[in-house]
């Protein structure tokens, strides 16, 4: 089936959180644990043995964070559900107190005017799941249809935007590649598993979402240019091994219902016949594309490096931000570009841009974070610029709403335009969160002229 452009409107401003790394209470009211859950429990693995127990708080808060979209003027939220607090086994019995509070949440959004977006997966898998194999069992390819089934029946009367999966590559690369994220695994050859089991789930979702008339159901995957950080012949190489591994591994059998040409080489692992039998049937199975941009790659060639074979090179520390990314703006317009030129004509978002910086903590109802102002301003004229070249993008998403918790590294990553005060849960409105407003409010526009903090009208 071919993309439907009309399920998606003209244009959302709208800012961006995941369950895991926003609600707490992650065993609340009958929830299963997840894999993040027990992984945040195993000493060692997340920076200051931080946990998500708390996180924001905001499966008890979210009334006054929905009040905080409200005073910002987003008119979309994305979010994504907790697949362990519907499902506690991943599939079977349906709980429906974790089922309430979305319910609840959706009502409140809607009463709000903001529009939900819902992700299903953005990482945390049901324990019981993962302990079967997780996403190298394919079984878990029918779960997660169930699963989608069960959460579109509840709310897909109200909720018209729908994501499948949040950036399959990481949870494929982070998991299953360097073993950073849960399950922990340095296996290539079963990663190359894993991400045919994302790309198979995904379709399945789509499909079951368009039988039951959701809205639009879309994928979002994280995209970012890979530029040669050398002149050699094998920094170029490694650049488009780089580019593949990351940029079109799912893009492609989305849209042309096959893997790349130089999937083996990128992998430096050889790919199974019959996933490329079988990954004919995800073509088409998207209405929209969800693209979430933070910086680009600078490689050269490694080949003790795990697959691709590339070293990155660090950028100066003036140019990024804390998590160590570069800023470069001109990269999301040449990601879209990029998308635009090379795939069939399908809407895109912007489902997540955004920085950490280390913000100064409120100081008179404050928080002056003028670099996220700039880096919001930029990035957004590209998307901006991208639309005016008659790039086909319908929406721009920031990450994130809150500080809230950046997985291995914990609570040292502030990306909110509120800041949270974790140990109080005292939200701070930020200057870059009056300058969103602004820019919604003024369709845009504001981008042109400076933005001043306003005295009056916060
Ligand atoms: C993205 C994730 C999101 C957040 C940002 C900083 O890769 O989707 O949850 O952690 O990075």
């Amino acid at each position: 089936m071919e993309p439907t452009t009309q399920l998606l409107p003209p244009w959302l401003w709208g800012a961006a959180t995941s369950a895991f790394q926003v609600e707490g209470s992650p065993l609340a009211d009958g929830a299963g644990p997840s894999n993040w859950y027990v992984f945040t429990h195993t000493p060692g693995k997340v920076r200051g043995g931080h946990t998500a127990d708390v996180a924001c708080d905001h499966y008890r808060r979210f009334p006054e964070d929905v009040g905080l979209m409200r005073q910002l003027g987003l008119q979309a939220y994305r979010f994504s559900l907790a697949w362990g607090r519907i499902l506690p086994e991943g599939r079977g019995r349906i709980n429906t107190r974790g089922l309430d509070f979305y319910q609840r949440l959706v009502d409140q959004l809607l009463e709000a005017g903001v529009q939900p977006m819902v992700t299903l997966f953005h990482w945390d898998l049901p324990w019981e799941l993962e302990r079967q194999g997780g996403w190298a069992n394919p079984a878990t390819v029918e779960a997660f249809a169930h699963y989608g089934q069960v959460v579109f029946r509840a709310l897909g009367d109200r909720v018209r935007l729908w994501v499948t999966l949040n950036e399959p590559w990481v949870v494929m690369d982070a998991g299953y590649v360097h073993g950073v994220h849960p399950p922990g695994r340095r296996e290539p050859a079963v990663a190359v598993r894993v991400a045919h089991h994302l790309l198979l789930a995904h379709a399945r979702a789509v499909q079951v979402g368009r039988a039951q008339g959701v809205g639009a159901v879309g994928l979002v995957v994280n995209l970012e240019p890979k530029h040669p950080g050398g002149e050699r012949e094998e920094d170029r190489q490694a650049a488009q091994r780089a580019h593949t591994y990351n940029n079109r591994l799912f893009l492609d059998p989305l849209f042309f219902g096959r893997y790349p040409e130089d999937v083996e080489e990128a992998f430096g692992t050889p790919w199974p016949e019959e996933l490329c039998c079988q990954v004919e049937q995800v073509r088409g199975s998207l209405d929209f594309l969800g693209i979430n941009y933070y910086t680009r790659s600078v490689l050269v060639h490694d080949p003790q490096a795990p697959p691709p074979k590339v070293r990155r090179l660090p950028p100066l520390a003036e140019a990024s931000t804390t998590m160590g990314w570069e800023i470069y703006p001109q990269g999301l317009g040449e990601t879209l570009h990029w998308v635009a030129h090379q795939y069939p004509k399908v809407p895109l978002l912007v489902t997540e841009n955004g920085a950490a910086f280390a913000d100064p903590p409120p100081g008179g109802g404050r928080v002056a974070d003028q670099r996220r102002v700039r880096f919001l301003r930029e990035h957004i004229q590209q998307v901006l610029a991208a639309r005016a070249q008659g790039v086909d993008v319908r929406g721009y998403f920031l990450w994130s709403l809150l500080d809230n918790f950046e997985w291995t590294e914990g609570y040292f990553q502030r990306f909110g335009v509120v800041y949270v005060d974790f140990a109080s849960q005292q939200r701070t409105i930020k200057d870059s969160g009056w300058f969103y407003r602004q820019v919604i409010a003024s369709d845009g526009r504001l981008l042109q002229h400076s933005f001043t903090f306003p005295s009056g009208d916060r």
